[in-house]
Parts: structure tokens; C-alpha cells; sequence
């Protein structure tokens, strides 16, 4: 692209406001309306990030021939007849996470871009937070010598997104806090080892509490909520083997009786060195240590890396590729590849043992 400004539409304000956040502090950018059928939401967004049209359904905003690039934030049944709409309407398409609710979606979202010759991306905004960053360019260095463990994990106690919601409804989110949570760590754990292959998984998941109601945050109910039935996961445990033998233990919970709070993280084991890096309550500071030994004694370094949520570097990064500035990344693929993971570990779970999954 050459002109100097893209026009951008958001489609979905509940975290939709997050990603007006980052095109506000774009230069490049310009949000020219946003769609959602909440028109309480739709007002506040609009007030606040002064975007001057608006719609209630995102056909509309798909058929207004300004908008060059959309955001995707609704719901996950909805990403991939959106996304496919946006494409098919010329738009370059920035997707929340998870891609889709399953791979057959995803395959077919990546096809309508393929056709289109538009930039997708996915909002796997944490993996650039900068404590991840620091950590992957230190495993690349070779830091940790060879890793053969890793553990990534998204624990709460208490935190089960709105119980009625889309996002307790497998036919509606694709899955519980695996597909919630989990994606993210196993992103983050995935990016930082180099993106190796994910050869074989093995799953077990519960619902302890989301079918008796217990243990749901109160978040402001969308009008699109309509008191759907509990069938999903309240926590999910899998055991990954990875292209070259080391091995990753992925665990998402949006509700336990334990110590968590919010907390997530990935923790690393290398034949040189170990590392913990450990967010608790999104917290930016102090999130990292490293072990090993010196001299034969046990070492614990704390690494003092400020960091943030990665959500404007990610929406910076989507502009930049439209404009043939930088890469494509966090990829399509990539979040197909997510979304492959994810339904083994479910179907892994249903059949009660280990399944392959087919490299791609
Ligand atoms: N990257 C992150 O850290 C992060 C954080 C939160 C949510 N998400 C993802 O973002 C997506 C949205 O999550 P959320 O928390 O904002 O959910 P939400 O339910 O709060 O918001 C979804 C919005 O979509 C609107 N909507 C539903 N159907 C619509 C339609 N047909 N046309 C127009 N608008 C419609 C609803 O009115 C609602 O305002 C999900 O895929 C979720 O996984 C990502």
C-alpha cells in the first residue's frame, strides 16, 4: 500500500475497545466506524473514541467501501463466517483469538485469504508482551541450553467469564477455558521454543463448578447474551510431545479451589539453565527469574524486563503488514495451528488416550 492513512473498521466493542485503543495511538490509521449489537456499548465506544459511524450488524460495516482493514472481535462462532465476509469484501482482517471454533473453520478461513490476496493475522497479542520477548531472544542465544520440559499454564480461582454467555456454550465459544485461556500460553510457549511441531497430545477436562453456577466473574452482560446452558470445560490439563522430544505440560482454568488468582506464565527446564516467568493479575513488573548454577552453587536471577500487554505493538505490527512494512506474524497459520492443538486435546479427552495429529 501506498497511501499514508488506512481506514479501519471495528466489528465487536467488548474488547473491540482495546483494539480502537491501539488504532487511536497509530498515526497510520484512521477508525472510521465500528458495528455491535449492543447499542449501549456502541454509544460509549463511539463517544470515546470519536468514530462518527456506527451499525448494528456488520454487513453493514462489511458494505461501507471505505474501510480497507477490520478487527474482528465477537464471538468465536462468529470469526469465521466474518472473517470469510470481510475477505470476500476486500478487507484485510485482523481476528481475535482463537482463530475459529475448529480447524475445518480455520482451513476454510485461510483459503478465503489465500483468494483474496489480504493480509489475516490473529490477535496473539501476549506473545509480545516484553518479558516474552526478552525470554525468547535469551532461549534463541541458546541461554537455556537445551530445553526437553516446559509448563504453560492459565489458572484462576474464581473467573469463569459471564455464566449464561457465549462463552460457556461449546457451540458457541468451541470450548472452555482451553480455548479461552489456554491458547494463549500455548502460543506464548510454542513462540518462544522456535515454533516446533506439536507431534502427539493426551487431555483430561472437568467442569466442577460452571454447571452449578458457581465461581462466575460479574462482567457486564452484552445485550447478545442469551442464558445459554453450561457445556463446557472449567479446566482442562494436556500433556504435548513436540517435534525433537521435549515435552509441554499445558493446564487452563477459569475456576479451581487453590491458591491461583489470575496467573499465567510458562516455565522452561534446559540442560544450562531454567526460567520462570510468572504474571500474576497482568501484572508488567517483575514477572521473570532464571536458574542455574555457578560454580556448582544454584543461581536465581531476577530479570527486571518492564512490559506490557502486547496489544498496541500487535495492532502497530497488523498495520505495518498491510503497508509492506513488516511480517505477517502472529500468522493465520499460527493460529490455525493453535486451534488444531486445542481440538485434539479435546478429542483426546472424549476418547480417554494419547492421539497424533498431522504436521502442518
Ligand atoms: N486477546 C485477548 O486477550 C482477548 C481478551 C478478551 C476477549 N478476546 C476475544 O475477543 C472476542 C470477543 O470477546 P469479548 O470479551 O469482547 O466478548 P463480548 O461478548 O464481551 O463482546 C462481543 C461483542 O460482540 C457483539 N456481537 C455479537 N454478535 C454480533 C453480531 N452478529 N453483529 C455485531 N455484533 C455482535 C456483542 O453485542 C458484544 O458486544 C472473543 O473471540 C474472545 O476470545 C481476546
Amino acid at each position: 500500500m501506498t497511501r499514508s492513512r488506512l481506514r479501519v473498521g471495528v466489528i465487536g466493542v467488548g474488547v473491540g475497545t482495546l483494539h480502537l485503543q491501539g488504532y487511536a495511538r497509530n498515526p497510520d490509521v484512521d477508525t472510521v466506524a465500528i458495528a455491535d449489537l449492543d447499542d449501549e456499548r456502541v454509544r460509549h465506544a463511539a463517544a470515546e473514541y470519536a468514530v462518527t459511524t456506527t451499525y448494528r450488524h456488520y454487513e453493514e460495516l462489511l458494505a461501507d467501501a471505505r474501510i480497507e482493514a477490520v478487527s474482528i472481535c465477537l464471538p468465536n462462532f462468529l470469526h469465521a463466517p466474518v472473517a470469510i465476509a470481510a475477505l470476500r469484501a476486500g478487507k484485510h482482517v485482523l481476528v481475535e483469538k482463537p482463530l475459529a471454533r475448529n480447524s475445518a473453520e480455520g482451513r476454510a478461513m485461510l483459503a478465503a485469504a489465500e483468494a483474496s490476496g489480504k493480509v489475516m493475522m490473529i490477535n496473539f497479542n501476549r506473545r509480545f508482551r516484553e518479558d516474552v520477548l526478552w525470554l525468547k531472544r535469551r532461549i534463541a542465544a541458546g541461554g537455556l541450553g537445551q530445553i526437553y520440559y516446559a509448563k504453560a499454564f492459565w489458572m484462576r480461582r474464581s473467573g469463569i467469564p459471564r455464566l449464561g454467555s457465549w462463552f460457556v456454550s461449546k457451540e458457541q465459544a468451541g470450548g472452555g477455558p482451553l480455548v479461552d485461556l489456554g491458547i494463549h500460553v500455548l502460543d506464548m510457549a510454542l513462540f518462544m521454543l522456535g515454533e516446533p511441531a506439536v507431534r502427539r497430545v493426551t487431555a483430561a477436562t472437568y467442569a466442577a463448578f460452571g454447571p452449578r453456577g458457581l465461581k462466575g466473574w460479574k462482567g457486564r452482560a452484552s445485550s447478545s447474551d442469551t442464558g445459554l446452558a453450561y457445556d463446557v470445560e472449567d479446566l482442562a490439563t494436556a500433556f504435548l510431545r513436540l517435534e525433537g522430544g521435549a515435552t509441554l505440560h499445558l493446564e487452563a482454568s477459569w475456576a479451581t479451589h487453590s491458591s491461583a488468582m489470575d496467573d499465567f506464565g510458562v516455565t522452561f527446564y534446559g540442560t544450562e539453565g531454567g526460567a520462570e516467568l510468572f504474571v500474576r493479575n497482568y501484572a508488567t513488573t517483575n514477572t521473570l527469574r532464571l536458574f542455574s548454577d555457578v560454580d556448582g552453587v544454584a543461581t536465581d536471577t531476577s530479570v527486571e524486563v518492564r512490559s506490557t500487554e502486547g496489544r498496541s505493538e500487535l495492532i502497530d505490527r497488523f498495520v505495518d503488514a498491510i503497508f509492506d512494512r513488516g511480517p505477517t506474524d502472529p500468522s493465520a497459520l499460527e493460529g490455525l495451528r493453535r486451534t488444531a492443538v486445542l481440538e485434539a486435546c479435546y478429542a483426546s479427552a472424549a476418547a480417554g488416550h494419547e492421539l497424533e495429529l498431522d504436521p502442518f
